[in-house]
C-alpha cells in the first residue's frame, strides 16, 4: 500500500523508531544518516540512508497516533482508552458524548472506531484547546462524524439525542454529573477519568446521588517485555499509574426515587 502525503509513518530499525509525517519532498535525518523519500513510498518496504543504514516503513497504530498529537493538554493514555472502549461498549455505529476535547487524542480514536454510522459530540469550555484538538483530529481521522461544541455544561444545555455512552475527562468531573444525566440513554454507561483517590471518592458519591448504579473503579498498569535473544525480561520502567477510571450505568428517571429510597447499595467490588 502506497503512503499518502501527510500520513504518519513509523521508520523502524528494530533498535529505534521515528514517527514522521510523510511528504515526498522531505529529507529525513537522524544519527543513521539521511533519506530523501521521493514521490512513491510503500508500507512494509525498506529504505536506506546515505550511510547505507536501513529502516522499515510501517503503518502507525492508534497508540502511535495518540502519542504523536500536538498537545495542549494531557491526553488519555492508549492503555486506558482500550479499557474505556470495552467498558463503555463502544462499537461501530455508537453515539458518544465526550466532555473535555483537549488535544483530541481520545476524540479521533473514538471517531475512528464508531465510523461513519456513529457520532461523537465533543465539548470543551476552552475554544483554543478545542481548536488544537480539531487540528490533531484532521491529521488522524478521515471521518466527518464529530460535532464540536464550546460550552460549560454546568451552565448550559447540549441539545443532542441521548447517547450510548458518555466519557468525561475534565478536572473536577463530579460537578457535572447531575447536569449531564439527560445526555445518556437509560441503563447505559458513563466513564470518568479521575487523577487521584480523593477525586475517586467524591466522584463515586456524586454518581450515587445522581442515580447511577454498578459504580466501579479500576486502573490499568502496563508492563512491556523486552524480547531479546537469551535475555527476555520485563522492562525496568513502566506506565503504571496514569489515571483511575470510574464506570457506572444510569438508572431510569422513573425508578430514581425508589432506588434512592431503598438505599440500594450501588457500588460493586
Ligand atoms: C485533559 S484534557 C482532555 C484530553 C483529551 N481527552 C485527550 O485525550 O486529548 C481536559 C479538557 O477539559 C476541558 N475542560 C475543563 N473543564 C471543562 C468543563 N467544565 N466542560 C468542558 N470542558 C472542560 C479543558 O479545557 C481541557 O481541554
Amino acid at each position: 500500500m502506497q503512503v499518502k502525503p501527510n500520513e504518519l509513518i513509523i521508520l523502524t530499525n528494530q533498535k529505534s523508531q521515528f514517527k514522521i509525517f510523510f511528504s515526498p519532498e522531505m529529507e529525513f535525518s537522524c544519527h543513521k544518516g539521511s533519506i530523501k523519500f521521493g514521490k512513491i513510498l510503500h508500507y512494509g518496504e525498506l529504505v536506506f540512508t546515505n550511510k547505507n543504514e536501513y529502516f522499515l516503513v510501517v503503518h502507525p497504530n492508534s497508540s502511535d497516533k495518540m502519542f504523536k498529537v500536538n498537545r495542549s493538554t494531557t491526553i488519555v493514555y492508549p492503555k486506558d482508552l482500550g479499557m474505556l472502549i470495552i467498558e463503555l461498549g463502544i462499537n461501530s455505529g455508537s453515539k458518544i458524548v465526550e466532555i473535555g476535547t483537549g488535544s483530541g487524542a481520545s476524540t479521533f480514536t473514538l471517531a475512528n472506531i464508531v465510523g461513519e454510522k456513529g457520532k461523537i459530540d465533543t465539548i470543551d469550555i476552552n475554544q483554543e484547546k478545542q481548536e488544537k484538538g480539531r487540528k490533531n483530529f484532521a491529521r488522524h481521522s478521515k471521518f466527518q462524524n464529530t460535532e464540536w461544541h464550546i460550552k460549560d455544561l454546568t451552565q448550559e444545555k447540549l441539545d443532542t439525542p441521548a447517547a450510548d455512552a458518555v466519557f468525561i475527562d475534565i478536572p473536577e468531573a463530579y460537578n457535572l454529573i447531575k447536569s449531564i444525566r439527560c445526555l445518556l440513554k437509560d441503563g447505559h454507561p458513563i466513564g470518568i477519568l479521575c487523577p487521584s483517590f480523593e477525586q475517586v471518592k467524591i466522584t463515586a458519591n456524586a454518581l450515587n446521588e445522581a442515580g447511577f448504579t454498578r459504580i466501579r473503579c479500576q486502573e490499568l498498569l502496563e508492563r512491556k517485555i523486552f524480547v531479546r535473544k537469551n535475555s527476555t525480561r520485563p522492562a525496568d520502567m513502566m506506565h503504571a499509574h496514569t489515571a483511575f477510571y470510574i464506570f457506572a450505568e444510569k438508572v431510569a428517571d422513573k425508578d430514581l426515587e425508589s432506588v434512592l429510597k431503598l438505599g440500594i447499595r450501588q457500588t460493586i467490588e
